[in-house]
């Protein structure tokens, strides 16, 4: 059973200066609620039980988001605007902070979940990956591959040739729906090996975490999620899935402003 999920929010966000030295990217208005509520409410609906938000501490603003405000509560009952009150309920699930010291990459912040993880498989959900599916939520789609098959299983997306290059990419053997990973290379300058990206959705065994140990920096000097995937393949099967819905970068300007608009009339 995959109970418990990270969700990495450490970054600086620099693709979204200036407004992200004030305003985290996970943060960012959709409709009246950051993007992060709904992927907490993804992770609920796939059936995590317990959340880790891995933050620097230029986050705060999200750990505020997420308590619980005894205050503003006795304040609008003592104005009799109760009716507001649905508006501050937030997803039901346990929620753990952690700060990630410096934005050392993603492969840093889930390596700080060890703790928390523990000995059991979990989920990973990158904030700025925003998926709708008419289906099941993407980490679901994951988790039922998980079920089948007990080993790590990563969200995968056709990509266009240019654009191979901001992702994750992988090579690997179809075997009926799930792709059997043989090779990933972490945003490839040149000849990628296919044209299927990784986007922001993972189930891991715990296995990885002896490959985030110790880990180099890799790509543009960040500790890389993806090189420690590539050190378990060795060991272990590890399955792509390609993820039914659309997908939406919150940190592309265009997407986020298209998403907006979705999520506004919600
Ligand atoms: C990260 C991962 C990359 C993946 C991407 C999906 O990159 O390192 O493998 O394809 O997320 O959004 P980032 O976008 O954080 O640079």
């Amino acid at each position: 059973m995959v109970r418990k999920a990270i969700i990495p929010a450490g970054g600086y966000g620099t693709r979204s200066l200036p407004i992200t030295k004030a305003l985290p990217k996970e943060m960012f208005p959709l409709g009246l609620k950051p993007a992060i509520h709904y992927i907490v409410e993804e992770a609920v609906h796939s059936g995590i039980e317990q959340l880790l938000i891995v933050i620097s501490s230029l986050k705060h603003s999200i750990l505020d988001y997420f308590d619980h405000p005894l205050e503003l509560e006795a304040f609008l009952k003592s104005k009799n605007k109760e009716y507001l009150l649905e508006r501050l309920e937030l997803p039901k699930i346990d929620i753990f902070f952690m700060l990630q010291p410096s934005a050392k990459g993603l492969g840093d912040a889930i390596r700080i979940g060890k703790g928390f993880v523990g000995n059991e498989p979990f989920g990973v959900l990158l904030p700025d990956d925003f998926i709708i599916s008419n289906e099941n939520p993407a980490l679901k789609q994951l988790i039922d591959e998980y079920k089948k098959t007990n080993s790590t299983v990563i969200g995968l997306k056709q990509v266009k040739q240019e654009q191979l290059k901001n992702y994750g990419v992988i090579q690997g053997s179809n075997k009926t729906n799930l792709i059997e990973i043989e090779n990933i290379v972490e945003k490839p300058k040149s000849d990628p090996p296919s044209d299927m990206a990784v986007i922001g959705r993972y189930i891991f065994t715990p296995e990885i975490f002896q490959y985030l140990e110790g880990l180099k920096e890799g790509v543009n000097g960040e500790i890389q999620l993806t090189d420690a995937i590539k050190g378990l393949l060795e060991k272990q099967p590890v399955y792509g899935k390609i993820i039914s819905g659309d997908r939406y970068d919150i940190g592309i300007l265009k997407e986020y402003i298209e998403l907006m608009k979705i999520m506004s009339n919600e």
